[in-house]
């Protein structure tokens, strides 16, 4: 017998039908009376002052179109106002003991809590976000990056030892999560004992402004925190600030690159936390209705501006059909509306502008022949909203599938195998996130270490914790925000202010070559390629003096041909990476045996090359080869424990192909010492070795092909180390970039990287001494490598 009559259950499912919601708005009373009580006018936070507001623009709320308050524009004037606070402020507060300097960000964790709801409603009505999602995401991760940062200030000391702040750091911060990003660059700055000068991103001032306020508060030492507004052209007076030591900096890919350019050859440190095309994979067997949850959560979390957001779903052939359809009956569920509603569920864009980009994207989309979906139903005719849309029938190669659209747009993809949604997943200029979904553990745990991306989701997205490190692969940018590795972005060793400059080598005055004579030395190196000697492409040589500048030999005169032909071969060799580490270390046991073997001969070869003592050199050589040996199967991740029901596996991977112009001195040790630390860690290398010098490294070949070596994971070309660089610097297929030389080299090389943002480090023209032990260890280990978390679903 039925509970229910029947008639009343067909009432009950009508009414289930028929149910609407009412409206549920969260009250923006305090948010406006605070904005009221600061006249709605605001100049900037600068030496603990507010300064008169200059030149203003108005802050609007998306939703409305309403102005809230009118922002100063900020100068160069006022940014060099700030950058001398900061400065001033550097002494005293990178002096205080770490745990004072904890306490303050430990009141500011608290301050920020205790006024949760102003700061949430603040930001929905600024930057247009559901109030669920400032309320429930953003505030709370605002407030615990500030308490878990308070701990790592107190054990700064002991954690990072001979480790010292940058001092004076710009940030620079984009309109998507603007109190979020801002607590991601001054929590940890401020934990390491930086100053700060921060400029939030001109569609989103207002929170950065409270946040100003909770400083005063919390009686943070004047010119600590320094916030400029204003906007791109502010953002620029910060970065080409001579006396700023430190730039990061959040937003998009393109001016990403115009920072990269424009801080090449300062000394600035750099962190780039840039834009993605982020895949979502569903495999067959996933369970589908959590994946179609996870996507809502991927994509159309604050309307889908997140630089991490899940924009390209992969779908397995198999269940497509089915996903899809799950995916547009949610879709038809999603309330698009008033982002103070606290059931709304999509809010308003952050800006006209950012309306009209994106639907000129979708219309380019449309035009290479994309299909569009939007549910039906109503948006608000007023304000920046826009329909949640999904995008079928796209090649890989359609604006939409290979555009960073940062909109409420998801493009959806099939694919047959495992293989191919790897490939799919890969085929981007991004490398920001990754979602997979399976319920098989064997498969996710398989496809996980294929993705090149800084973060990947295992049946979940869009996780964050400020114990776990975030940032990208490739074009995404480099650093890390959060955790050990983001606390690392924020420091740089002690003694690397007390560098030198090196001191520049003479050139000897070399005897007019006879080009006879050379015919007679059977010392004609050639290049070593793939495993395999190679002549140069020029089919030229150069001449190789001694000390007193006599001709000792000859190399190739490498050219942009053979560093193709070299890239080519090292991007062959990838699969070293996958070498198990234990492996690795065997092989650089090994060359460090057979190094030593023939010490007499390499002693003598440097000796002919420097005049230098070469026994010291090869000893020391071999001492390098076997300390990185010992390096490979140690130098390795961690395991995070966020709060939830996660863990995060920090994977330390290598960067991919890395390009070393080795040092002119120490023709043996400089090569050795950096080509060893790159393949410890699995990255196969391109190496330029002295340019002066080089027979030694050219001797190597033998010590390589003795060694078990698979061939392409060390490509030698010889040359000109200035062209070859910049050949490698300019080379999409090359990762990283060390180079050893002149401060104007290093310049050229960092501007000349930009192309795919490759990570560098130069030497500047200082005096780096690799003799150092301090060399055989992390320095060079943590710039050969990138960390990627895995976030993996485990316990209760
Ligand atoms: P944007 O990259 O121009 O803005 C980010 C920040 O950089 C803002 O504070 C801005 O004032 C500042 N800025 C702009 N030009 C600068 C310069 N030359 N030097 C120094 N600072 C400068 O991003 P925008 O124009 O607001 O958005 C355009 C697109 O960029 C978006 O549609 C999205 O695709 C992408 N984007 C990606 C973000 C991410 O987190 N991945 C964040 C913001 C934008
Ligand atoms: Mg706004």
């Amino acid at each position: 017998m039925a509970l229910i009559p029947e008639e009343s259950m067909n009432k009950i499912a009508q009414i289930f039908d028929s149910l609407e919601y009412g409206p549920a708005p969260e009250a923006p009373d305090q948010a406006i009376a605070w904005l009221d009580s600061k006249g709605r006018k605001f100049g900037h936070f600068i030496d603990g002052k507010w300064t008169k507001p200059g030149k203003t623009f108005a802050a609007h709320n998306p939703a409305t179109n309403a102005s809230l308050a009118e922002i100063t524009d900020g100068t160069a004037e006022d940014v060099d106002a700030a950058v001398k606070a900061a400065r001033a402020a550097f002494k005293s507060w990178s002096a205080l003991r770490g745990y004072e300097r904890g306490k303050y960000l430990y009141a500011i964790a608290r301050l920020i809590q205790k006024h949760a709801r102003l700061f949430a409603v603040l930001e929905t009505m600024d930057n247009g976000k559901p109030i669920r999602e400032s309320r429930d995401a953003d505030i709370p991760l605002v407030a615990r990056h500030f308490y878990h940062h308070a701990g790592w200030a107190t054990h700064l000391d002991t954690e990072f030892p001979a480790m010292a702040p940058y001092g004076v750091c710009g940030q620079i911060i984009p309109w998507n999560f603007p109190l979020l990003m801002l607590a991601w660059k001054i929590a940890p700055a401020l934990a390491a004992g930086n100053t700060v000068v921060l400029k939030p991103a001109e569609f989103t001032s207002l929170t950065a402004l409270l946040f100003a306020e909770i400083c005063e508060r919390v009686g943070l030492p004047k010119g600590v925190v320094n916030i400029v507004t204003g906007e791109g052209d502010t953002g620029a007076a910060i970065v080409n600030h001579p006396d700023v030591d430190k730039i990061a900096f959040t937003g998009s890919t393109e001016v990403g690159k115009i920072i990269r350019a424009a801080t090449a050859g300062s000394g600035k440190g750099l962190s780039l936390e840039l834009g993605g095309k982020s895949p979502y994979i569903v495999f067959e067997d996933a369970d589908l209705d959590s994946a179609v949850e996870g996507l809502v959560e991927a994509i159309w979390f604050n309307q889908g501006q997140v630089c991490c957001a899940g924009s390209r779903l992969l779908v397995q052939e198999s269940i497509e059909d089915r996903f899809i359809a799950k995916v547009k009956a949610r879709m038809a569920k999603l309330r698009v509306g008033d982002p103070l509603d606290k059931s709304v569920d999509i809010g308003a864009l952050v800006a006209p502008v950012q309306v009209e980009r994106i639907k000129d994207l979708m219309k380019r989309g449309v035009a290479e022949g994309a299909v569009v979906y939007e549910p039906d139903g109503q948006i608000p005719s007023e304000g920046c909203f826009l329909k949640p849309a999904l995008v079928t029938n796209v090649s890989p190669a359609n604006t939409l599938v290979s555009e960073e659209i940062f909109g409420p747009v998801l493009v959806a993809m099939s694919f047959r195998t495992p293989e191919e949604a790897v490939a799919l997943a890969n085929n981007t200029r991004y490398g920001l996130a990754a979602t997979l979904w399976s319920e098989n553990i064997n498969l996710a745990l398989d496809i996980a270490p294929k993705l090149k991306a800084g973060v990947v989701w295992i049946n979940g997205t869009n996780q964050f914790d400020a114990a776990v490190g975030f940032g990208g692969y490739k074009e995404s940018g480099y650093g890390r925000e959060g955790g050990r590795e983001g606390m690392s972005a924020y420091l740089k060793p002690s003694w690397e202010k007390d560098l030198k400059p090196a001191a520049v080598a003479k050139p000897v005055a070399t005897k007019p070559a006879n080009p006879l004579d050379a015919g007679h030395l059977d010392q004609t190196a050639k290049m070593y390629i793939g495993g395999k000697q190679a002549r140069p492409d020029s089919g030229y040589n150069r001449p190789v003096h001694g000390p007193k500048g006599e001709l000792i030999g000859e190399v190739g005169e490498g050219n942009r041909k053979d560093i193709r032909n070299a890239v080519e071969a090292a991007r062959a060799a990838l699969g070293w990476a996958n070498t198990a580490a234990h492996s690795r270390a065997q092989v650089l046991y090994f060359l460090a045996e057979n190094l030593d073997y023939r010490r007499d001969e390499f002693a003598a070869r440097i000796k002919a090359q420097t005049g230098e003592d070469g026994a010291a050199e090869v000893a020391q050589s071999v001492e390098r080869l076997f300390a990185f040996a010992g390096w490979a199967d140690k130098f390795d991740g961690a395991v995070h424990n966020p709060p939830m029901r996660a863990i995060a596996a920090a994977m330390v991977e290598p960067l991919g192909v890395i390009g070393i112009a080795a040092p002119d001195s120490k023709p043996l040790l400089g090569a050795t010492t950096l080509m060893a630390a790159a393949i410890a860690m699995g990255n196969s290398v391109v190496l330029v070795p002295s340019e002066r010098s080089p027979l030694s490294i050219t001797d190597f070949y033998q010590v390589l092909e003795t060694s078990d070596m698979p061939s392409g994971v060390v490509n030698i070309v010889t040359g000109d180390s200035l062209t070859l660089a910049k050949t490698l610097a300019e080379h999409d297929g090359v990762d990283g970039l060390w180079f050893m030389g002149s401060a104007e080299g290093s310049a050229m090389v960092e501007k000349a990287s930009v192309g795919n943002l490759k990570q560098t480090w130069t030497s500047r023209g200082l005096d780096y001494d690799l003799t150092d032990p301090r060399f055989s260890g992390d320095y060079f280990l943590s710039r050969a490598t990138q960390v990627k978390n895995v976030w993996i679903p485990y316990g209760a």
